[in-house]
């Protein structure tokens, strides 16, 4: 069936970090898409920050509690109130930064607490980093693959310059509409609008 809500997840959980402006670029896109294709579903911004989850502290191995409703099941209500979450959503659009070739411990640490609420659900990847995350991108679609989503092929790489990365902090910096319109320049939106188009369609 095609997806008709849609989390959009915020995946770098430090404070302060750049990951909310890159997500509200990601939804700026999608809202235009979504008034475009006239669209019936909803597209909703998850925050692993404001999930609290600790390191990995579940006694039980997720894939093995019963695929149907294993909520009940989990130990504790960190994990109980975020598998009833990603329970609610038939899609997901990781918009994640690269750390070191990889994705930030806050997005596996999150992806692990679950399994059967991610089992056979479409998946879009957003990356970004000073190359464009594109490595990050490659070991989340292992993962997501490993979790037996359905990985949109479209993949998304914004590039974050330098300056950017590190002079967020302060009113002057930050994502300005000069970086915007060089990412839509250097074909972002297209590669957003194509995830999208990917998971829509069931
Ligand atoms: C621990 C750490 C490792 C990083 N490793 C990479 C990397 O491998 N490649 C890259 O392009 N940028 C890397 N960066 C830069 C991040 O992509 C950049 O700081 C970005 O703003 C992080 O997102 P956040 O601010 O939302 O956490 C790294 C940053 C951190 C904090």
């Amino acid at each position: 069936m095609a997806p008709t809500n849609i989390a959009l997840v915020t995946c770098s959980t430090r404070e302060p970090r750049l990951n909310p402006s890159i997500t509200e670029y990601v939804h700026s896109i999608l809202a235009e898409e979504i008034a475009r294709t006239n669209w019936p579903g909803k597209i909703s911004i998850v925050d692993l920050a404001a999930q609290h989850l600790p390191l990995y502290n579940e006694p039980a191995i997720p894939s093995h509690l019963p695929s149907q409703d294993p909520t009940p099941h989990y130990t504790h209500a960190h994990t109980r109130a975020w598998s009833a979450l990603v329970k609610e959503y038939d899609a997901f659009i990781f918009v994640t930064p690269q750390y070191n070739w990889s994705i930030p411990a806050s997005l596996k640490n999150a992806i692990d607490y679950l399994f059967h609420e991610w089992t056979g659900k479409p998946a879009g990847i957003v990356t970004y980093g000073g190359r464009g995350g594109g490595k990050a991108g490659e070991h989340l679609v292992g993962i997501l693959n490993g979790l037996r989503m359905a990985v949109a092929q479209t993949r998304v790489g914004i590039v974050v310059r330098r300056e950017v990365m590190e002079g967020w902090v302060g009113s002057a910096g930050g994502v300005g509409e000069e970086d915007r319109e060089g990412w839509r320049g250097a074909g972002v939106k297209e590669g957003i609008r194509g995830v999208f188009g990917e998971l829509v369609k069931g």
